[in-house]
């Protein structure tokens, strides 16, 4: 199978997945959208209240922000991966709790391994803790990290700088610097590398690694 059909199929058992408590307040689930061949994905948190009525993430005013923030280094939201740590909104914007993170992470890890990005950006404390459990966002914003063979950088969530205006120059700052994460990385990652499931056939999947919740 081609990364996008990947893509597609884990996107299809997203909008049914029933394997978390969320499923039964949401109205749609929001696997995630970008290229298959993203050189950057971000990570957010959760769908929103726009995002759960659109099945499509990012699309409130976090998004419209995210966009500009994309628009501010030459780049449009369609060339980018957007997904999320849970595909299905708490209710009333709460935190997700350990056990949908724990439910939700097998889908995000499939995405990640499919789409094999140069650049892995997540926007907030609860993506941040997926990589850096024990990290405070104030410390590690826009600094770039080795997460095994891949380059991670935490940011603000978009949707924090529109409640403080005073991170809105943090975050832009912290945006020039993908470009040139993304020129580092290039020099050591190789995108060709694992894509598991291209290779194999769907009923013969290894299970995903529940990785650092
Ligand atoms: N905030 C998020 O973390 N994700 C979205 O998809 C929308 C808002
Ligand atoms: Fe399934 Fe994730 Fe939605 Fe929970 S949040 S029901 S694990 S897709």
């Amino acid at each position: 199978m081609e990364a996008k059909q990947v893509l597609e199929a884990i996107a299809a058992e997203v909008r049914v997945c029933e394997q978390c408590k969320l499923f039964s307040s949401r109205k749609h689930s929001v696997p995630g959208e970008g290229p298959a061949n993203a050189e950057i994905m971000f990570i957010g948190e959760g769908p929103g209240f726009y995002e759960n009525e659109q099945g499509r993430p990012f699309v409130g005013a976090a998004g419209k922000f995210l966009s500009e923030l994309l628009a501010g280094i030459h780049l449009k939201r369609e060339e980018v991966f957007i997904a999320n740590v849970v595909k299905c909104r708490p209710p009333g914007n709460r935190d997700p709790e350990p056990d949908e993170l724990e439910a939700c992470d097998k889908y995000l890890e499939r995405q990640i391994a499919t789409i094999n990005p140069h650049l892995i950006v997540t926007l907030g404390r609860i993506s941040m803790g997926k990589f850096f459990p024990d990290a405070r966002i104030s410390s590690i914003h826009g600094q770039a990290r080795w997460v095994k063979d891949r380059l991670v950088v935490a940011m603000y969530h978009p949707a924090a700088a529109l409640h403080q205006p005073a991170l809105r120059p943090t975050l832009e700052n912290d945006f020039k610097k993908l470009p040139g994460y993304v020129e580092e990385s290039k020099k050591k990652h190789s995108p060709a590398a694992a894509r598991p499931e291209e290779k194999k056939p769907a009923d013969d999947q290894e299970p995903t690694q529940l990785s650092l919740f």
